[in-house]
């Protein structure tokens, strides 16, 4: 092997160490920190984060990626690692310090803005922050440079490649199909699910969740559990990947599909070979893969019949009160009711798409200039009207429902869609190459599905580009009507079509 390449696999490596320490202090924020401790807790996050950045950002590593780049004899896998790295390294560069300083002293003052203004449901808190914020995202885009725009700029933060222009394609296909599909499926008989909000203990759900992620193959050795209010994952390195969930007695939703999603995104982070510990090869490809993950297990597994064919009795036997005389059929249905609703995360799986579709067209005009920052909440409550035919009551369950825009995140929202419809193709494609998953499904066997994500997609990390990968497995790349197929075929069962 290169002796360089040695080297930036070691430098790599401990960069990696930083990094994940960082992710220890971020997860025991999230799971465990005594009230007192946040301020001294992002002092600590900002001296790791300062201290990885400035490791490879450091000349040393501009020096070896420009050796490392003009050499021959590296391998496929060696290859991607050095093209990815540089090109990380190319894009930091051009952020000068003093903007890396003044955007994250910005973004934390929106964050606390944001905070404020959604408790006393009062947007004009978050309008002056949000507005630098605005400004700031735009000098970054220039900073980093674009072709079409600006908005590229932004989404390569998330989703690596993608493209504003094929993203309109997209979310008009959304617009245009899912819509009125969806009215289709509110003229039809509604789906009863009154027995999903009956009390379920905590402690049995607990330990439901856990049944549910061992069964998919989660490794408990290489992980744990935890519970926190907004559920994540969280990896360390493919050796040490945890979930969070959370449990509301009264819904019996929120642990369930909070459990298979991020048991999804953990499985893809356990899947990482660890032999490429903190090189891009090491690392998921994008959001949207990583998304398309945790919708895999969530929709097409979690959400499937077959599904709770397999799980159903067990569920039964742990609340049979709750669900005495209800078919695994109507339970199904139960789990799969579309009703428009106001707040993104509570949506169900096709509605979901409709929340992703206002900010994406929201984010873009902001970032086009076309609309200002004190709009906000009026175009949000117009497009709440419109798409979903819903009356927004207040701010707070509006427009300043979700985090990201506080934290700067403009571009992440699109990749939850992307995640969903990725999904969908690779769940196609799957079940193209397994025989009888669907029974597989039905007898609680998941491993041979995960066993072929391992193999497709898990084991590359960044070797590929989320396009590259898209077509590699499935032959073309992302195509919307597998979605709205599925959707069909799905819905049309489920609502009697
Ligand atoms: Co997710």
């Amino acid at each position: 092997m290169n002796n360089n390449y040695t080297i930036f696999k070691e430098k790599m490596s401990k960069i990696a160490d930083i990094n994940f320490a960082t992710s220890v202090l971020n997860w025991d924020q999230e799971v465990n920190l005594p009230p007192n401790a946040a301020k001294i807790r992002s002092k600590q996050l900002a001296t790791l984060s300062g201290l990885a950045h400035e490791q490879f950002t450091n000349n040393e590593m501009g020096d070896l990626l420009e050796d490392l780049s003009a050499k021959n004899g590296l391998s496929e896998r060696e290859r991607a690692n050095v093209t990815e790295a540089k090109k990380t390294y190319i894009k930091y560069k051009k952020k000068p310090n003093a903007f890396v300083v003044k955007l994250s002293e910005s973004v934390s003052k929106a964050y606390f803005a944001w905070h404020k203004a959604k408790e006393s449901n009062d947007f004009s808190i978050f309008e002056p922050a949000l507005n630098k914020l605005v400004d700031l995202k735009l000098e970054e885009a220039e900073l980093i440079g674009f072709d079409d725009h600006p908005y590229d700029a932004l989404l390569d933060e998330f989703e690596p490649n993608a493209k504003t222009k094929d993203l309109d394609v997209l979310f008009k296909d959304v617009k245009n199909q899912l819509v009125d599909f969806v009215q289709i499926l509110a003229k039809q008989q509604q789906v009863e699910d009154k027995w999903l909000y009956y009390n379920y203990d905590k402690d049995k759900q607990w330990n439901f969740g856990i049944d549910l992620l061992k069964q998919m193959g989660y490794d408990f050795n290489s992980g744990r559990q935890d519970l926190s209010p907004h559920p994540f994952t969280t990896s360390f390195g493919a050796s040490d990947v945890r979930v969070t969930t959370r449990i509301n007695e009264n819904d019996f939703n929120e642990m369930t599909w909070s459990c298979i999603h991020e048991g999804g995104h953990a499985l893809y982070e356990q899947g990482l070979l660890i032999e490429d510990y903190g090189l891009p090869t090491g690392n998921a490809i994008s959001l949207g893969i990583h998304e398309s993950q945790s919708r895999l297990w969530e929709n097409n597994v979690g959400r499937s019949l077959a599904y709770w064919k397999a799980n159903y009795h067990n569920l039964q036997n742990l609340f049979g009160e709750n669900l005495k005389g209800i078919s695994v059929e109507d339970f199904y249905k139960s789990i799969n009711k579309v009703q428009p609703s106001l707040i993104r995360t509570n949506a169900d799986e096709l509605t979901y798409h409709f929340h992703i579709l206002i900010r994406y067209e929201i984010e873009k005009e902001l970032i086009e200039g076309n609309i200002a920052v004190g709009e906000l909440p009026e175009v949000w409550n117009a497009k709440y009207k419109d798409y979903l035919n819903i009356e927004v009551p207040d701010h707070a369950q509006g427009v300043l429902q979700d985090i990201h825009w506080s934290h700067g995140a403009f571009g992440y929202f699109p990749t939850y869609s992307l995640g969903s419809f990725y999904a969908v193709q690779f769940f196609d494609k799957a079940k193209q190459d397994i025989p009888g998953l669907e029974s597989q499904i039905e007898q609680g066997n998941l491993l041979e599905l995960l066993a072929w994500l391992r193999t497709n997609i898990h084991q590359y990390g960044k070797m590929y580009s989320a396009d590259e990968l898209c077509k590699k497995v499935t032959g073309k790349s992302l195509d919307f009507s597998h979605f709205m197929d599925y959707a069909k075929n799905k819905y049309a069962g489920i609502y009697n079509l």
